[in-house]
């Protein structure tokens, strides 16, 4: 599997004119070797694939690196990758950028010497933007998950509850069944706080005749879901039934309309469109979805500045919303892979306006 992805990083860096990258990010660094512990460097020239770590992470190395020789380095480990480049005669050294902090580059240069530091950018990003089969397996674990918690969950909110209850009750039940970690801080926003965003799990206590916005995921197995409903406790207004109505449309006509080859502009145009012509345009103010993998936000974006064109193997949600302060607030958000034809939808959790009592 990652002898694969080796092989393509390999692609681009003959693109790019690079004869070495070094990798230590931690999505990038799991992505290309399959390590999973908290420290080591990914070594790769044309020909040779280094894995460097310090002696707490050797045997773990062993086992979860393939096709990767195994070196335990100095105490300085930028001293270790001197070396290896020097015995390979090679004179340029591509690093991660976005991933670098200024203190590693000055100090880096120096222990280097005469081996020039090559910025590169979103290389092994790009790659991990198109999911492969065994991916998507995961994905799909980690979005059934998701869809068993919301179904849990509807079960259990009455008004008197905290929100951070709720989310506790989430969490654990997430984690019973095989989740690392929820995939980020789990947001329940009940009453007008649900008109934030990202509204948090707070100490509210949830009251009648309001929203309840969920959005949470699992980390599952290394992947990300993501996935938002709505539910109203107690009887809800023509107001809330409206925008509830309103979101619903936008978010299936999004779904019914993305393509690949579409550009993430195109795409958010399709739910932004529905939104505006009802009015509340205003009240989207954040971009209809994104990448969705290791990380709970990677590329491709689907905004109203993204260029980013979808393509089969791309995973990202689809979660317009619209969001009244002092009110309250909709998102209906759902995880889909970019197919050669059209899209698969990975979370399966119903839509309809649920009422609970
Ligand atoms: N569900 C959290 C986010 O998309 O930012
Ligand atoms: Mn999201």
């Amino acid at each position: 599997m990652t002898k694969q992805r080796v092989e393509k990083l390999r692609g681009k860096l003959e693109e790019q004119g690079l004869e070495a990258l070094l990798v230590g990010s931690p999505y990038n660094r799991r992505y290309i070797s399959g390590f999973t512990g908290s420290s080591g460097w990914v070594l790769l020239t044309s020909s040779k694939s280094w894995f460097l770590t310090d002696f707490r992470y050797t045997e773990q190395a062993a086992e979860q690196v393939q096709g990767f020789e195994i070196v335990e380095h100095a105490a300085d480990y930028m001293e270790s990758v001197r070396e290896l480049l020097a015995a390979e005669g090679i004179t340029r050294l591509g690093f991660e950028q976005e991933h670098t902090v200024y203190s590693n580059y000055v100090r880096w240069g120096q222990v280097l010497g005469s081996i020039e530091l090559v910025p590169a950018a979103g290389i092994i990003e790009s790659l991990r933007a198109v999911k492969d089969a065994s991916e998507l397996a995961i994905m799909q674990e980690a979005a059934d998950l998701a869809d068993a918690t919301f179904d849990y969950i509807k079960g259990l909110i009455k008004p008197g509850m905290k929100e951070s209850d709720v989310a506790l009750e989430m969490e654990v039940f997430m984690r019973s069944r095989g989740a690392t970690s929820s995939s980020f801080d789990t947001i329940v926003a009940s009453g007008e706080r649900s008109a934030l965003p990202h509204g948090v799990a707070s100490g509210r206590v949830i009251g009648s005749k309001e929203f309840v916005k969920l959005d949470f995921g699992a980390l599952y197995n290394g992947y990300c879901s993501d996935l938002t409903r709505t539910v109203a406790v107690g009887e809800p207004s023509a107001k809330h039934r409206e925008i509830y109505e309103i979101v619903l449309e936008a978010q299936l006509h999004a779904l019914a309309n993305i393509r690949p080859g579409m550009t993430g502009i195109e795409a958010d145009a399709l739910a932004r469109d529905v939104i505006a012509k009802h009015g509340y345009g205003d009240q989207f103010g954040h971009s209809l979805g994104h990448g969705l993998g290791m990380e709970v936000h990677e590329k491709p974006n689907l905004s109203k500045r993204s260029d980013n064109v979808l393509t089969p193997g791309m995973v990202v949600t689809v979660e317009p919303g619209i969001y009244i302060p002092g009110f309250g607030g909709v998102r209906i958000e759902d995880d889909i892979v970019i197919t050669e034809n059209g899209i698969q939808i990975l979370t399966a959790s119903p839509k309809e306006l649920i009422i609970l009592s």
